[in-house]
């Protein structure tokens, strides 16, 4: 089965105009300083917009699609960031980041905590003096735990215009909630402007959901000596089961 990220073209029409998290990201960058690495970048949502702000930015990205369609993205605005592509050990691993991030639920996908706390320790590695970590997760509120929905979710929708077409993402998933995992089967329906359907994309994926108190002990066991873990990307208090887990460690 396919994977979300196989086809990048389909997955930019429905992402790459989120932009949820630039100013947070843009201020962690200004107080830590560059240059800054993007962990599991995927096509450069959020790469290409802080090189627009002016930051050095690498990437690391294990699908050869996604960093295809990266460099791509980048050539067309003249510009040729450093990515890397393959498993974690192709990261970069000398200490030369201010930052290191890994946004957008890209941590879920590592499915263990010997993969979570890899991951971990391989930014820290990779980070100078003074240097820290942002990260972007979350997971379902408890609610869905107890009662997971049957039917799939509408999860996402939105005009594509270059193909003048409008995508409708649904999300059929069940949860393990001994292991954590979510598998979703994903169906992306391209629908035409008279509501008919044009194609449908089907993708599947597995992704491993983690908790505040489980984060704050790979964060102890992968070296950080101290974080900050809000609700929002604004510096909201953490006080609900629905809201993002937004990490910055050092
Ligand atoms: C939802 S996309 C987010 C992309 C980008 N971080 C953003 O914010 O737009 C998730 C990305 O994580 C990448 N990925 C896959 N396995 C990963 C892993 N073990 N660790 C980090 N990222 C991974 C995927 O290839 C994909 O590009």
């Amino acid at each position: 089965m396919n994977s979300p990220y196989d086809d990048p073209e389909l997955y930019d029409a429905l992402f790459d105009a989120l932009d949820f998290d630039v100013a947070f990201l843009a201020d962690v960058a200004r107080r830590a300083g560059g240059p800054l690495l993007d962990v599991g970048c995927g096509t450069g949502r959020l790469l290409l917009r802080l090189a627009d702000l002016g930051f050095t930015v690498d990437g690391w990205e294990p699908s050869a699609a996604m960093a295809a369609q990266l460099r791509k993205k980048a050539l067309a605005k003249g510009l040729m960031p450093r990515s890397f592509v393959g498993g974690v050990e192709t990261m970069p691993g000398a200490p030369r980041y201010g930052l290191a991030f890994c946004m957008f639920n890209a941590f879920s996908h590592n499915l263990t905590y010997q993969s979570q706390l890899g991951l971990l320790r391989r930014m820290r590695a990779c980070l100078k003096d003074g240097g820290r970590i942002a990260i972007g997760a979350g997971h379902p509120p408890f609610a869905d735990w107890a009662r997971p929905p049957v039917e799939p979710v509408l999860e996402h929708e939105v005009e594509w215009p270059e193909r003048d077409c409008h995508l409708r993402l649904f999300d059929a998933r069940t949860l393990d909630p001994i292991a954590l995992l979510q598998h979703s089967r994903i169906t992306v329906l391209q629908v035409g402007r008279d509501g008919s359907l044009i194609r449908r994309h089907d993708s599947e994926t597995t992704i491993r959901w983690i908790f505040q108190p489980e984060f704050e002990l790979l964060l102890h066991a992968a070296g950080f000596a101290d974080w900050r873990i809000t609700g929002g990307y604004s510096g909201e208090p953490r006080t609900s089961d629905s809201q993002p887990l937004v990490v910055e460690a050092w």
